[in-house]
């Protein structure tokens, strides 16, 4: 890794290791029944079966000692708990959203915010939805709209700001089809969906002036705001001096609220919350929450969970913290890039973005190309990533491009160490190298809705095996 502190001295992980979990070495053949029985979707395996589990970066986080600390401080009132009061304070001074509650997770502040706002035949544009943020839109009757620049689906761009929204297209949306019609313009930092790539403070000051021009307001997905302020500070003309603290407060400023996952940059294993500044809002979001999560001081989670979140917000803000973690995906950008595997250029914040149509130039959607390199991943070396396109996405979002189609090697926090990643670019390169023997797959079994957590498959020509439904 590149040496950040200036000393010359090679980079190392910013933290030493208290607690140690066991990593499981399944055998090939134990790995081949595992993909069988799971139906070649990874959602269904084990962690037993797994070596590196790049699934995902979301609540999959090493909380510090300073977090566990908080966790055996927990004040378990129903109401009223001095956790949520932590909580709420932590929120307000980060970004000055006067209003908020808890969440068991992200998605379900989305449920809260979009079934208070959206009506049937609204729109809702956002640089890139994700798939539940995509889900909860259409839920309720509205429709998303991606509004990215083309940067964002060109994977060859050096493009700084990958994630910014197109403001013509913004403009276009919000004065011709839209007109009257958006409840709610949102901004996705870092752009998971596309890469994990940041958006410019300049261009969150643009998309904010557009839609406040027309009295909409603008709700930021802030679940990786801290990785987007680090490219904030390192890439826009200005901020290099400026700490992460400081540069939210400029971004938070632009918005009237968030929804935020805090399994990504609150560094915790579960939970989340909706913030606003609009009081007549918070009092409808409110019951909405009594309804599906919970009483507002606690929201679907324990009271100690909200002082664990209220130490990683913190922690993830840290500099030390953000350069490893920044560093670290570059990292193993770097060492693919020198093996000749294609992925998303530059790496975003969270993890590696490999390109599926260059990876497997043979294999095409209906073959599930991004599904069967992830199971070849597996196959190789027990790493788990996950498919992050047609199958995650499956169609309903109007786009102005080809979808993007990715499998993604999401980095947990605080988790894994340079030598694991050596490790995981290892197997990527051989099944790269290996690649034009990979075959594809069937979809067995399609359900109706968010398919990539659900969906069954069966490898090309193969003869199709029971479900489990099926087999009982
Ligand atoms: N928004 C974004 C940008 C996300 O990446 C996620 C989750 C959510 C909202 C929903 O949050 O899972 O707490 O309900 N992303 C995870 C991932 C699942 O793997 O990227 P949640």
């Amino acid at each position: 890794m590149r040496a950040v502190d200036g000393t010359g001295l090679p980079p190392i992980e910013p933290f030493r290791i208290k607690v140690v979990e066991r990593l499981p070495q399944p055998t090939p053949e134990e790995r081949e029944r595992a993909l069988e029985r799971a139906g070649y979707n990874l959602f269904n395996l084990t962690s037993d079966e797994i070596r590196i589990d790049l699934l995902t970066d979301s609540g999959t986080s090493a909380m510090s000692d300073h977090q566990w600390a908080a966790l055996m401080v927990g004040d378990e009132s129903y109401a009223g708990s001095r956790n949520f009061a932590e909580f709420e304070s932590t929120i307000q001074a980060i970004t000055g959203f006067p209003h908020l509650m808890p969440t068991h997770q992200g998605r379900a502040a989305e449920n809260l915010l979009f079934s208070t706002l959206c009506k049937p035949g609204d729109f809702v544009p956002n640089n890139m939805h994700f798939d539940t943020t995509q889900a909860h839109v259409r839920n309720n009757g509205a429709r998303p709209v991606n509004v990215a620049i083309d940067e964002a689906y060109d994977l060859d761009s050096p493009h700084p700001f990958k994630g910014n929204v197109d403001l013509p297209a913004l403009t276009a949306l919000l004065d011709g089809e839209g007109s009257g019609r958006v409840p709610l313009v949102m901004v996705t930092i870092t752009n998971n969906t596309g890469g994990g790539q940041p958006v410019s403070l300049e261009n969150l000051r643009a998309v904010s002036e557009q839609a406040h021009a027309r009295r909409i307001p603008l709700y930021l997905d802030m679940c990786r705001w801290a990785e987007n302020a680090y490219f904030i500070r390192q890439r826009e003309p200005g901020m290099a001096d400026r700490s992460i603290a400081d540069i939210g407060r400029a971004i938070f400023a632009l918005a009237d609220g968030a929804t935020m996952s805090a399994k990504k940059d609150g560094l915790v294993n579960i939970g989340g919350f909706v913030a606003t500044r609009d009081p007549e809002l918070f009092e409808r979001l409110k019951e909405a929450l009594i309804l599906y999560e919970g009483f507002p001081t606690y929201g679907g989670l324990a009271r100690r969970d909200l002082g664990a979140i209220a130490v990683g917000l913190r922690e993830a803000m840290e500099l030390d913290y953000l350069e490893h973690r920044i560093e670290q995906v570059r990292y193993l950008g770097g060492l693919l890039a020198a093996r000749g595997v294609p992925f998303l250029k530059p790496p975003g914040g969270h993890g590696i973005y490999l390109d599926v149509r260059r990876f497997l130039p043979h294999l095409t959607e209906e073959d599930h190309a991004g599904q069967a390199l992830a199971v070849e991943l597996y196959r190789e070396g027990g790493v788990r990533s996950v498919e992050v396109g047609a199958i995650m996405f499956d169609g309903g979002v109007t786009e102005r491009h080809a979808p993007l189609d990715f499998v993604r090697l999401a980095i947990p926090r605080r988790v894994y160490t340079s030598a694991h990643l050596a490790y995981v670019a290892e197997v990527v390169a051989r099944v790269h190298a290996r690649r034009e023997g990979v075959r594809g797959l069937v979809m067995t079994h399609r359900p109706p809705r968010l398919p990539h957590f659900t969906a069954r498959f069966a490898p090309a020509g193969a003869k199709v095996p029971p479900t489990p439904a099926e087999r009982r």
